[in-house]
């Protein structure tokens, strides 16, 4: 119709006719999540790739998943990737409770994923009493993702003190002054923090790792490797430990 102005639907209503869902009783409803300025910004419900750059198959596969995700690794970096090293972190609480955050992966021996942190922090209070977690490195522009599961252990003192010396000095230093995912009062607290810890470092000082500080390994269950395909036939091949060594598997999109 000319002159019809073009409707914008609602991301949620645009799609509803799409997947039909038989509302059950006590499902969540959600409405007015964005304005209609917003809306027209940014539709949700049309954002989407089809994905065909690359394809999975069995016979690519190495014997072990870390051989063959030093592979993919490879490939991300020599792709040009930003941060190819970040992967997000999942843990959940004693209780059952999950959260995320990114770390970036520091080292992959034949035991398995290698991050550092605080041990103090949230995610270490969480792995010292749940040390299942699982790892998502999300490599958008190959089209590709690996989800991990397994178990987390900490690092023996001589590999984080070897890793931690490593680190730039202000790094270092930041490392003294904040006690990762506590409450503090405003910037102003931590920008004395790390003023003190300057002050007790001096100069070229030796700066020893804070006994908060500290890393992980996390040994993989499975390893799942991910690459989009057309018309969402995405291929999906997981590495699953086994008494008998890893065994591999396919599974639907
Ligand atoms: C790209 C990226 C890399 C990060 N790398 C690390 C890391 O290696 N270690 C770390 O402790 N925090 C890292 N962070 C910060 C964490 O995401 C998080 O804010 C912090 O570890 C506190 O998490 P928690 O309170 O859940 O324990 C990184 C954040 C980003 C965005």
């Amino acid at each position: 119709m000319a002159g019809a102005r073009k409707r914008i639907l609602h991301p949620l209503l645009a799609t509803a006719h799409l997947r039909p869902v038989a509302r059950r009783p006590g499902g969540a409803r959600v409405g007015g999540m964005a304005t209609r300025d917003e809306q027209q910004a940014m539709d949700l419900a049309s954002l989407r790739e089809d994905y065909s750059r690359a394809g999975l198959t069995e016979d690519d596969l190495a014997p072990d998943p870390i051989s063959f995700f030093h592979r993919w690794l490879r490939e991300a970096v020599e792709a040009g990737l930003h941060e190819p090293n970040a992967m997000v972190v999942s843990t959940a609480s004693a209780d059952g409770l999950p959260s995320s955050r990114m770390v970036l992966l520091k080292g992959l021996p034949a035991e398995g994923f290698v991050f550092f942190t605080n041990t103090h922090s949230r995610k270490g209070e969480e792995l010292a009493a749940n040390p299942h977690c699982a790892l998502l490195f999300p490599w958008h522009p190959l089209e590709r993702q690996v989800r991990v599961e397994g178990v987390a252990t900490p690092l023996e003192e001589d590999i984080v003190a070897a890793y931690f010396a490593s680190r730039p000095r202000g790094s270092r230093l930041g490392a003294w002054a904040s006690h990762q995912s506590r409450v503090v009062d405003g910037r102003e607290e931590l920008a004395a923090a790390y003023a003190a810890a300057e002050a007790r470092f001096p100069d070229d000082a030796p700066v020893p790792v804070p006994e908060e500080w500290g890393g992980y390994v996390v040994r993989p269950e499975s390893v799942e490797f991910w690459q989009g395909r057309p018309g969402r036939m995405h291929d999906r091949l997981v590495y699953r430990r086994s008494p008998s060594g890893w065994a591999t598997e396919r599974l639907a999109p």
